[in-house]
């Protein structure tokens, strides 16, 4: 199974209409965008991931949110659009984060068009009313390699971008990942806030991450995918999660000099051996003249689930 993992795009509209009611924490948003994020974002970068992408052909393509930066509709229209064209070169997954939900008022436009990239084979949201959690957990089955979405995603208060999963999501996933490991079936877990505690700040982080934890401590998890961080980051077994890969991609539009922080993607790739897991993941960085991506790093983990 070879998956490409990205995350953190930050799509951004400057023709975006801005209405009037929901000026107030957009407004603290677009002055951060013009003072500092657009010397950071390049979204022309979007063109040679694609090119890179599809020479790399994956399974699937996993975006672990942050497709938008302020939530206007216009971005969410550039977000379908970019995903459309992603479901040429193969399978996509995503899960939203807190900029796809910046405000309680884009929650509708965000599902109607984000939601048929939830799921490989998007269904009808049967809880309309239940706003766009009740599409989470979202599962998909691929060989031997379960995809399961979680939404952390929620409206959050000014200068705060912290998110929670939530009890019902919690208690779907303990069901989902304890009948998926009596199938021997390799568990992938998409979530935008990371789920180690420290990784980020306190204003940004997932609030809900000690009870995710639990689950994840008594039932297992082979892969955690998260994005938020904006840099690269990965933690082989740590705490309860003795057999788990825990794994960030950093904003795949970013053109920043550091190398942690710059552009790039995860490929990886999993295959079985005997009793064992082995995870195979390639780094790709954005090179220093920004032209074309190079692997900046390799690294083996292996789980027995
Ligand atoms: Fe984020």
């Amino acid at each position: 199974m070879r998956i490409i993992h990205l995350s953190d795009i930050h799509l951004f509209c400057q023709k975006a209409v801005v209405p009037k009611k929901v000026l107030n924490k957009r407004l603290i948003g677009l002055s951060n965008w013009y003072l500092k994020r657009r010397k950071i974002v390049d979204l022309g970068l979007l063109d040679l991931l694609g090119k890179k992408i599809r020479k790399l052909r994956p399974d699937i393509i996993c975006i672990t949110g942050d497709l938008v930066h302020l939530a206007f509709q216009e971005e969410f229209v550039l977000a379908r659009d970019w995903l459309k064209g992603l479901c040429r070169i193969s399978r996509v997954k995503i899960v939203p984060g807190n900029h796809d939900l910046y405000i309680k008022e884009a929650e509708q436009d965000m599902t109607k068009y984000l939601s048929p990239f939830f799921s490989l084979a998007p269904a009808e949201n049967p809880h309309k009313n239940r706003g766009h959690k009740s599409y989470f957990p979202a599962l998909d089955i691929l060989d031997e390699c379960a995809f399961i979405g979680l939404s952390s995603a929620e409206p959050c208060g000014i200068l705060k971008a912290s998110g929670t999963v939530g009890k019902r999501q919690l208690e779907e996933l303990s069901r989902l990942l304890k009948a998926l490991k009596e199938k021997n079936i390799f568990r992938v877990i998409l979530i935008h806030h990371p789920i180690l505690p420290g990784v980020v700040s306190r204003r940004k982080e997932l609030k809900d991450y000690d009870q995710l934890l639990r689950v994840l401590g008594r039932h297992g998890v082979e892969l955690v995918l998260f994005g938020h961080v904006h840099k690269r980051f990965s933690s082989g077994p740590c705490g309860p999660l003795s057999e788990t890969l825990c794994l960030s991609a950093p904003s795949a539009t970013s053109k920043e000099k550091n190398v942690q922080k710059r552009a790039g993607f995860n490929l990886i790739n999993i295959s079985k051996c005997k009793k064992e897991w082995e995870i195979f993941v390639e780094d790709h960085v954005l090179s220093e003249c920004g032209v074309y991506f190079k692997v900046c790093k390799n690294f083996n983990f292996r789980t027995s689930g």
